[in-house]
């Protein structure tokens, strides 16, 4: 598999998980999707960023959006890391881990990259839309843990443009001010920013976040 790049169909799979078999599209339904991997079970960093998307999943939730680990350890050895993550954590996982043993889901989504570790998966994460495209592309290091308040975060701006035609400015935050998308028109604007918006520059227009 060639490198998944943005606009891309997210390929489909059967994996089986810690929540049993299951097919990737089935699982996501109309869903948005998360599928992030992590170098091996029992490692330090991987068993806080495991608990932690635990702990986030009703943050997930509230954006209808689905999420999914992986590494390329077996089922037996997720399920026993799993009380460990549950036991140091203080958590219950909440959602399934894939145990791609046979590297069919990492081979798909190019997730080994073997100058960095020929045996194991990178810190990848594939944000998915609801239409199976590949929103966003990620690779963290295995030795450095990622920021899911950041996945959240751009999670919102993808949802802002895709609902809203926003887009959000360098290091925007929710709630604050965003960009209005080139493509839409000021005639247009007027209409879908009621409460109406600044235009610093004809290609720089700001308006408040539209409400949901
Ligand atoms: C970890 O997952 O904890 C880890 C993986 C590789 C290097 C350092 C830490």
């Amino acid at each position: 598999m060639s490198t998944l790049r943005l606009g891309d169909t997210a390929p489909n799979f059967d994996a089986e998980t810690t929540e049993g078999k299951l097919n990737f599209y089935d699982y996501l339904g109309d869903s948005w999707g998360v599928l992030f991997s992590h170098p091996s079970d029992y490692t330090p960093v991987c068993t806080t960023e495991l608990g932690t998307v635990a702990n986030y999943k009703p943050e997930f939730d509230k954006r209808n959006t689905k999420v999914i680990a992986l590494s390329i350890d077996d089922l037996a050895s997720h399920k026993g890391w799993v009380k460990d993550i549950e036991e140091t954590q203080n958590v219950k996982l909440n959602y399934p881990i894939i145990a791609d043993e046979d590297k069919n889901v990492s081979t798909l989504y190019d997730m080994i990259h073997p100058n960095e570790d020929d045996k194991a998966t990178v810190r990848s994460v594939f944000i998915i839309s609801p239409d199976k495209k590949v929103k966003l592309t990620l690779t963290y290091p295995p030795s450095t843990g990622r920021n899911f308040e950041e996945l959240l975060r751009v999670i919102d701006s993808l949802q802002l443009t895709a609902y809203k035609k926003v887009a959000t400015p360098a290091n925007w935050k929710h709630g604050e001010d965003v960009v209005i998308s080139p493509s839409v028109s000021n005639e247009e604007a007027e209409k879908l920013f009621p409460k109406g918006f600044k235009e610093i520059k004809p290609y720089l227009r700001m308006t408040s976040q539209p409400e949901d």
